[in-house]
């Protein structure tokens, strides 16, 4: 079978590390997808830099749109960020008809329904698993693993960052500003760190997770969002002496009158799994009436953990399409006739 032909927008710290797991582990990721799963073009800013890692066989440019709008090119893979550009990238690619895979929260948690409701009419998936906890495969145990339940609530450590500065503030006494720049440097942050210390890049995967959870759509505006950046080394070491550790969370919660969606730090006993979850390792804690509390816990953030959720994203759209190329698969997220415009209740 010919290969699957795949548009890379962004060779960075994902970018990079899509490259590279898809290089490295290129004959094990053909078995199972069914094919070869091919990198045929790049967009970047820096094409130099572009080309010192992908050499000269690929197609690299500065205009996503060119990847998008080729006719040979199957699946789009989005890893620019922020929600303008991208936004234009992700809709032109659906209309064009391609499959879309992205790792970007912010552009889903501000653009999903209009997204998705594209994508389900076009007939294409745009799947997302990297957009949540880094590696984890979470939007998979929700969509596919928890599907017979009913979900009633979910709390989890979604931020790597934060919760990376939160643990070295702890364990080592540093400043927040040395702990920030040294997770900038692991890759870990958003290009702009404000969304992670202010809480907002969790907002974002909070209100996709509650989306597939609960079946509503995404509602970022209506989520209560706080950050860290108030905190000091004295609140952490106070939470410590009375026998608690201060952890960034994102809880999300099934009511009567609505839904709960709302990010901010809570103190979590010491003995509890979640105030024992340290880096930039993420986990989230979801309850489901049939299987009850599970847990799912790794790295949150990060170039080769963030690659593998994107190539797991990769593989299964190669699968589908190769079993059935006429098949019009149905969103992965929410069906947008579906859609149930639930209260997100104030707390
Ligand atoms: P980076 O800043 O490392 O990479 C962005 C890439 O996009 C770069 O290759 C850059 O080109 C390219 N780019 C930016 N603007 C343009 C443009 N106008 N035209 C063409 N190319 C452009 O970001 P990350 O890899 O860290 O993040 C990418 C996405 O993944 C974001 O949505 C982020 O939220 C998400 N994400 C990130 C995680 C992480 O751990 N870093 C984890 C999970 C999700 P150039 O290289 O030339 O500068
Ligand atoms: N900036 C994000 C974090 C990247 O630190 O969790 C992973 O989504």
């Amino acid at each position: 079978m010919s290969p699957m032909k795949v548009g890379l927008l962004g060779l960075g710290v994902v970018g990079g590390g899509t490259w590279k797991v898809l290089t490295q582990n290129a004959e094990e990721i053909a078995r199972r997808a069914g094919r070869r799963i091919e990198i045929v073009a790049v967009a970047v800013r820096d094409i130099e830099k572009a080309r010192r890692l992908v050499g000269d066989q690929v197609t690299v440019t500065t205009d996503g749109m060119e990847i998008v709008r080729n006719p040979d090119i199957d699946i789009v893979v989005e890893l620019i960020g922020g929600d303008t550009l991208a936004r234009d990238l992700v809709m032109e690619a659906i209309n064009q008809g391609k499959h879309v895979v992205t790792a970007n929260k912010a552009l889903l948690a501000r653009h999903g329904n209009e997204i998705f409701a594209a994508a389900h009419k076009k007939g294409v998936m745009v799947v997302f698993e990297a957009a949540v906890a880094g590696g984890i495969p979470i939007v998979k145990a929700i969509r596919e693993g928890l599907t017979a339940n009913r979900i009633q609530w979910l709390a989890g450590i979604i931020n790597g960052t934060t919760n990376f500065i939160l643990s070295e503030m702890r364990s080592r006494g540093l400043p927040f500003n040395t702990v920030l720049s040294e997770a900038q440097r692991l890759g870990y942050a958003e290009a702009d760190p404000t969304f992670d210390i202010e809480g907002i890049d969790a907002a974002h995967k909070l209100t996709l997770l509650a989306s597939l959870a609960f079946g509503i759509p995404v509602q970022f505006n209506k989520a209560h969002v706080e950050g860290i950046s108030s905190l000091a080394q004295e609140d952490i070491a106070h939470a410590e002496r009375l026998g608690y550790r201060i952890k960034l969370l994102g809880i999300t919660r099934r009511r009567p009158d609505g839904i709960e969606l709302r990010v901010h730090p809570t103190l979590v006993p010491m003995e509890c799994l979640l105030a024992n979850v340290e880096g930039a390792m993420n986990a989230v804690l979801v309850h489901g009436d049939a299987v009850g509390p599970t847990l799912y816990y790794g790295q949150g953030a990060g170039e080769l953990p963030t690659a593998s959720a994107v190539i797991a994203d990769l593989i299964d759209v190669t699968r589908l399409q190769s079993a059935d190329p006429d098949h019009h698969v149905p969103h992965l997220a929410f069906q947008p006739d579906a859609m149930d415009d639930i209260a997100i209740l104030p707390i």
